[in-house]
């Protein structure tokens, strides 16, 4: 909600819960420093002038110091800043902490344009429809140089880099048309990378996703097709261990490495291990070295071979 003492108010259209949030916290920061520019150039002006020499030999006063003045101008800002960096965290908290059950999109951009990939396998571009009142988490990725997926009505914003992925998610909360922009040069048609938000009722998101062609594979049939043709020999899908491990239940999971360190398995981690599979070797797995397969797949297969291992629970 708007408030009403928010005179100044230059954000655009709050369309998630958080947006009021990160609506005050900026907002609090920009008066406080309005307040202080002109309190504190005040002061200074109006003490030039009335201290200011009158005659030739006016001396000034001796003046030591006010214990209470001194005390109150550092008290007050410590707790005024103290406010600031508690709220922003509170707020960057919960932007960060992966939502339950998501409504997952694959979102690449390119130069210029942003595709999108939803769960089922319907492709789109310019448009990105999500369904209102359900948490919308996007792993991002990018096919050349650097973007940045920025929606400002949900005041989120992910830089997009080469070579990894990135999340961002939000709840919608009402519906209508938003605008998505790229907020990170990329080029020369970086400003026409623009596209729209489309948050509708998740009925018309259930029949806008259904409504695609026949034969596009959603990411884990992709994902199934590239398991079957190059990871089968090594990895099962049923828990039992082969040369490799399993891949089911592996999605989520801690992994111990042979080189002492471990990590959860995230999208990241089985691109890396499908691309630079020496890099982080699974403990007990090190007698047969793993080829590596980058340049052999596609950025569709390789996102349709970690959408399936995380659909194997
Ligand atoms: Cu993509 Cu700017």
């Amino acid at each position: 909600m708007k408030s009403a003492w928010n005179f100044l108010d230059f954000m655009p259209e709050q369309a998630t819960a958080w947006a009021s949030q990160v609506d005050f916290i900026n907002n609090f920061i920009t008066y406080v420093a309005a307040f202080c520019t002109v309190a504190i150039t005040g002061a200074m002006l109006f003490f030039a002038w009335k201290y200011r020499r009158k005659s030739p030999d006016h001396i000034g006063e001796y003046i030591t110091h006010n214990a209470t003045l001194e005390t109150v101008w550092t008290v007050v800002p410590t707790l005024v800043c103290v406010f600031v960096a508690y709220y922003g965290f509170a707020v960057y908290h919960d932007m960060r902490t992966p939502p339950v059950d998501p409504v997952e999109i694959n979102v690449e951009g390119y130069q210029w344009g942003w595709n999108y990939i939803h769960a089922n396998g319907k492709k789109a571009a310019k448009e990105l429809y999500v369904p209102v009142g359900k948490p919308v988490r996007l792993i991002l990725s990018s096919r050349d140089v650097n973007h940045s997926f920025f929606l400002p009505a949900m005041r989120v914003k992910e830089d997009v880099l080469k070579g990894t992925y990135h999340y961002l998610w939000f709840t919608p909360t009402k519906t209508g048309d938003f605008p998505i922009f790229c907020a990170e040069y990329c080029g020369r048609e970086h400003s026409g990378m623009l596209g729209t938000l489309k948050v509708v009722s998740p009925e018309q998101y259930q029949d806008y996703i259904n409504d695609r062609r026949k034969e596009e594979l959603s990411p884990v049939q992709i994902g199934e097709q590239g398991y079957g043709q190059r990871c089968i020999a090594c990895h099962s899908v049923d828990g039992s261990p082969r040369i490799g491990p399993s891949f089911k239940g592996l999605y989520g999971k801690t992994e111990q490495f042979e080189d002492g360190g471990s990590a959860s398995v995230d999208d990241n981690y089985i691109r890396e291990s499908i691309l630079d599979p020496q890099k982080h070797v699974v403990k007990g797995y090190s007698a047969v070295k793993m080829t590596s397969f980058a340049g052999q797949l596609s950025d569709e297969e390789l996102n349709g071979l970690i959408a399936y291992i995380k659909s194997l629970k």
